[in-house]
């Protein structure tokens, strides 16, 4: 890694063990996080290594900024077609590896990106790693026109799911809304423990107003948690 800034050790191992995986003439989904920026940079240095020819696309502007200043090309999705590949972060990872994603708050292309892509691996540290979804705030990106009715309509259907009464939090940037790449807002779902994600997913995807949230079921393939030492454990 060329960066000035020492990256966390576990991120890199993860990324470069990602990173292996690609092969020249590959499509590719770039991710966004720490973890995914990590992962651009070794990615930016083993094209200008080997000379590889990729095709590849960004789950986010933040992700294809920084990747293009790296020298690699970006392209939409809908340039591309399908992926071979799509590598992303995500903020849980359970044992059937099931996600929550969109802490960055890049979920909806994320989700739109991975399900394009033969394949999702997902970089992670230990800290990702958990029994069950739910301590991490499940983030759900809202249209701005009627947010309220939208989070009114989350709240109750949370009750209507026996999960009782919880906080529907907008999402700021500093003291003003935080606004995603599509132009929507954000709501976080402070759960605690998510006993059924399928229903919890169901259940916000037939709201009017919900765009997208960061449940990721059945979506990725291969979790590769990297650890302080460099070593990497495959899930
Ligand atoms: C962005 C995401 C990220 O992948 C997730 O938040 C993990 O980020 P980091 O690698 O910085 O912990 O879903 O929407």
């Amino acid at each position: 890694m060329s960066q000035t800034s020492q990256p966390d050790p576990a991120k890199l191992a993860a990324a470069r063990a990602a990173v292996a995986l690609v092969q020249d003439g590959m499509k590719l989904g770039l991710g966004t996080g720490s973890t995914a920026a990590i992962m651009v940079q070794v990615l930016a240095e083993r094209v200008k290594a080997e000379g590889l020819s990729l095709r590849m696309a960004a789950t986010s502007k933040a992700t294809a900024q920084q990747a293009e200043g790296l020298g690699l090309k970006i392209e939409s999705l809908d340039e591309l077609g399908w992926l071979d590949l799509t590598i992303d972060g995500a903020d849980e990872v359970d044992p059937d590896l099931h996600l929550i994603k969109g802490g960055g708050g890049a979920h909806l292309r994320e989700k739109v990106v991975a399900a394009a892509s033969d394949r999702m691996v997902v970089i992670a540290d230990p800290g990702k790693v958990v029994d069950q979804l739910g301590a991490f705030a499940l983030p759900v990106e809202v249209l701005q026109f009627g947010f309220e009715s939208s989070r009114k309509l989350i709240r109750r259907a949370l009750h209507g799911l026996g999960l009782g009464d919880h906080d529907v939090l907008q999402r700021l940037r500093g003291s003003d809304p935080w606004i995603t790449d599509e132009g929507n807002f954000i709501l976080d779902l402070p759960l605690g423990a998510i006993d059924d994600p399928v229903r919890l997913a169901r259940a916000l995807s037939s709201i009017p107003g919900v765009v997208e949230h960061g449940l990721f079921l059945g979506m990725c393939d291969l979790a590769i948690i990297g650890k302080g030492d460099g070593s990497v454990v495959e899930l």
